[in-house]
């Protein structure tokens, strides 16, 4: 067939071609056949194409070769593009000529029933081929596209953060490595240290990339492995940063809204709950979470984190995600700044998403004070000849800043509604998976 004359064709492509003949590659999903019409569907990535396959208008080996089609089987079929209404992406292939590029023996394992969540994590590098994973890829690549172009238009410069540190950022655990004469190295939790250097140098700033955290939690919200997205922005304090947020998810939302309508109506998501996304976002303060969470039942007391549960009740009837801000000091790292008006807290915020999908931003306004940070660092029985760097940025010019960190996968299980963060990512790495 590689003398054919005819062009390659992406599906989704097909319209542009309509009563012309191309050559389409993909992955066979489905067959059937009534005597001497036979039907295969196949998927190229792009979109899903109905093949039609008459008997007397194809090549015998072509024919032959329709009867040896198993579900995966990769082939290449020529024939001429027809337009109509009721076929999925409204074309439909009628063949001429069917090769096999590519067997599948018939016990793909992934079948068109219901499969154990473990049996699909084994098989992660076939399920990523089900439509519903495609839809759930493809919305993750709408958000980080988004962010990306949200913060390139609002003209910060993206700063890559190093993933081997010796810095320690955030309380949840650590993953060390050997590194050479240098002792232990640590995977990143967070790009956010570097990231204040680096607005010191550019004024806005953005890191993204993949954080690591020895979390041994076995949650819907924990992967040992997720992405994160965060801005530092100099002169921008705690307030700047809430609306900074606000700005930022209504952004990303109705950028899926406006580009993701198939994907999420593949995914059965309710967009009505996602079309109220827009500033401003609620605010409570800590103080007053701990006083609602109480008054609906919650035995959580001042000082004490928000668990999942306490997040889900300050969510309850929001149309949109809702700030906490002021946590406790106890509660929160040591490069939070005090906050003036109550020293027992800290100038920062979570985002809690509806829903129930908890928080998806942590932010604070940073520590500006060289002997006050210097004093958190000792608190926390940090090692401070790790940290002399960062108190530098304290004594050299220090300057008011604020930054947070955006979840990514949290924030794809929200926009997209599925209830498990494992299948946001394509290759999740949770406590008990590290494979494939
Ligand atoms: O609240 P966190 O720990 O904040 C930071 O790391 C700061 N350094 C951010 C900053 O100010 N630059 O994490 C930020 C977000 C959380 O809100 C959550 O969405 C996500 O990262 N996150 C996780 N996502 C998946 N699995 C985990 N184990 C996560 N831990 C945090
Ligand atoms: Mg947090």
């Amino acid at each position: 067939m590689t003398s054919s004359p005819f062009p390659y064709a992406r599906i989704a492509e097909l319209p542009t071609y309509a009563g012309k003949s191309v050559r389409v590659r993909g992955w066979v999903t489905h067959v059937r056949s009534s005597g001497k019409v036979a039907f295969v569907v196949i998927r190229d990535g792009s979109g899903i194409l109905q093949v039609v396959l008459v008997k007397n208008s194809l090549q015998a080996e072509s024919w032959e070769r329709f009867a040896t089609l198993t579900q995966e089987t990769c082939v290449e079929i020529e024939g001429e593009v027809k337009v109509d209404k009721r076929a999925p992406g409204g074309v439909e292939l009628g063949a001429t000529t069917l090769e096999v590029r590519g067997t599948s023996p018939i016990d793909y394992p992934i079948q068109p029933k219901e499969h154990g969540i473990d049996f699909l994590l084994d098989h992660r590098h076939l399920w990523l081929r089900s439509q519903r994973q495609r839809a759930i890829s493809r919305v993750r690549h709408e958000i980080e596209q988004a962010i990306r172009d949200f913060f390139y238009e609002r003209d910060f410069t993206l700063v890559d953060t190093p993933i081997l540190t010796a810095a320690i950022g955030e309380r949840s655990g650590l993953f060390a490595t050997e590194y050479f004469d240098e002792g232990n190295a640590y995977l990143a939790q967070t790009g956010q240290l570097y990231g204040e250097a680096a607005a010191a140098a550019l004024g806005k700033i953005y890191c993204f990339g993949p954080t690591f955290r020895a979390e041994k939690s076995k949650t819907r919200r924990h992967l040992t492995e997720f992405w994160m997205c965060e801005p530092e922005v100099a002169f921008n304090d705690s307030n700047d940063n809430m609306k900074l947020q606000e700005d930022f998810i209504s952004y990303i939302v109705a950028r899926c809204l406006e580009r993701k309508q198939e994907e999420l109506k593949e995914l059965e998501r309710d967009t009505s709950r996602l079309e109220t996304v827009k500033p401003p976002f609620p605010r409570v303060n800590y103080s007053d979470a701990i006083k609602r969470l109480n008054a609906k039942g919650s035995d959580t007391k001042w000082g004490d984190d928000l668990g999942a549960e306490d997040e889900s009740l300050l969510v309850e009837g929001a149309d949109r995600p809702v700030f906490v801000y002021n946590y406790p000091k106890e509660a929160k790292a040591f490069y939070m700044k005090e906050n003036p008006e109550d020293p027992r807290t800290v100038l920062c915020d979570d985002l809690l998403a509806p829903e129930g999908y908890g928080e998806i931003i942590g932010g604070s306004q940073r520590e500006d004070d060289y002997d006050r940070l210097l004093h958190r660092i000792k608190e926390e029985n940090l090692p401070l000849d790790a940290y002399g760097w960062y108190l530098d940025l304290r004594k050299y010019g220090t300057f008011v800043h604020s930054g947070f960190g955006l979840g990514l996968e949290r924030t794809v299980a929200w926009i997209t509604g599925i209830p498990h963060i494992r299948e946001t990512i394509a290759f999740p790495r949770l406590m008990n998976r590290l494979r494939p």
